[in-house]
């Protein structure tokens, strides 16, 4: 059983898929591990620490990917990259397979079994295998640091002798696992904070956490299926849109993590909201992968409005790259090993498993996930 890790290529992406301490278990069940040099780099994790783990540091891509069983990814790779793994070797990836049916297709085609780690099911049993809510949560944290490093105030209040700081007003707009975090986070660094959501079991969260919760009343409840949001009714949206704007003029940083399963980021903060905000003011965008929150946003961009700065950057979990590493290794290993059989110390994927069904996109030769097969012939 070779297990195969690679250099990332794709964005500038700076985390990595396996850690020295995942790369230790993976020997420990019997596997040979082989990372390209300079994988963990942008992770801070040197060549001789995954040496030291037990794994065989390859110079090439091509020479760790040979004869592999296994490819464990942060970013979905070209089929062209993974040529000489075994036949119908296990990819584990974040695999964004949405509008990319045509990279699914190569991949299929060149035999390997695709598996979309950001589609496993929210279930107790796969909690330790969440990429979505290990990255998220750290993206939440990282938006709150983001902030207060544009920030040109203190965040807590402080009394000095030379006269009281007042505390830094931070607004969470969405409170999932991302939202939660930034509120955390914010809380700790003495902001007063607020936030909202359409769901209404987000607000004993936000309470918990030390935040006031802030809910229109037109809107009682949104809750959609499987604990997400549902899509506001123009009704909605402007009751929602009356209670932010009169919130917003008031607050310093505004973080938005607001999303809706398979839909477009709702447009939350319009320019006349921004232009409202006191000069200094801050806002990240976490929405900005999926068009944003903010009307103004530039995903991948951090731009200034008048005297108001809007911070659309992505992948803000891998400004915390090595934090992020940890955790994702640790998801891609939790699943990796239901597919292992200790015994034997080989591979042994149950095919009807719940979690091998809901995340598999790819195999023997075909796109074989319900929401995709058939997308590319
Ligand atoms: P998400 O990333 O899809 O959405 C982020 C947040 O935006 C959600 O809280 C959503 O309600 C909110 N939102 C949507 N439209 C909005 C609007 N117009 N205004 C304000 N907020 C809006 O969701 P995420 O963070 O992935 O998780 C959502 C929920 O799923 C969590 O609260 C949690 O209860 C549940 N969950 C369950 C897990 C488990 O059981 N293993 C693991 C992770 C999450």
């Amino acid at each position: 059983m070779k297990i195969a890790v690679m250099r990332e290529r794709v964005g500038g992406e700076p985390r990595v898929a396996a850690t020295p301490e995942t790369v230790s278990k993976l020997v420990g069940f019997g596997a040979t591990v082989s990372v390209e040099k300079g994988a963990g780099e942008a992770s801070r994790i040197l060549d001789r620490f995954y040496t030291d783990a037990g794994a065989k540091v390859e110079a090439s891509a091509s020479a760790a990917v040979k004869g592999a069983d296994v490819i464990l990814a942060v970013r979905r790779p070209e089929a062209s990259a993974l040529a000489g793994a075994a036949k119908g070797a296990l990819v584990l990836a974040t695999a964004d397979p949405f509008g990319n049916e045509a990279a699914l297709a190569a991949l299929a085609k060149a035999g390997l079994s695709v598996f979309a780690m950001e589609l496993m099911p929210r279930i107790t049993r796969a909690q330790v295998m969440d990429i979505l809510s290990s990255q998220a949560n750290l993206a939440g944290y990282q938006a709150v640091i983001e902030a207060s490093m544009v920030y040109d105030r203190a965040l807590p209040m402080m009394m000095t002798a030379a006269g009281t700081v007042r505390a830094a007003k931070v607004f969470v707009m969405g409170a999932g696992v991302a939202g939660l975090q930034a509120i955390a986070t914010a809380k700790r660094l003495g902001g007063a904070v607020s936030a909202t959501d359409v769901r209404a079991a987000a607000g004993e969260q936000v309470e918990s956490l030390g935040a006031k919760f802030i809910m229109t009343e037109a809107l009682k409840d949104a809750s959609g299926t499987g604990g997400y949001a549902r899509e506001l009714t123009k009704d909605e949206q402007a009751a929602q849109a009356e209670l932010v704007s009169g919130h917003i003029a008031k607050q310093d940083i505004v973080i938005t993590t607001a999303l809706i399963p398979g839909r477009p980021a709702p447009k939350l903060i319009t320019k006349a909201m921004v232009e409202s905000m006191a000069p200094g003011s801050v806002l990240v965008d976490l929405a900005a992968e999926r068009g944003g929150n903010i009307e103004l946003t530039v995903p991948g961009q951090t731009i200034a409005h008048k005297d108001v700065t809007i911070i659309g950057l992505l992948n803000l979990q891998g400004k915390i790259a090595a934090t992020a590493s940890q955790l994702y290794s640790k998801n891609l290993l939790a699943f990796l090993e239901t597919m292992i059989d200790k015994d034997a110390k080989a591979l042994k994927v149950d095919w009807e498993d719940e979690l091998v069904k809901a995340t598999l996109l790819t195999r023997d030769g075909a796109i074989v996930h319900p929401n995709f097969a058939g997308s590319a012939e």
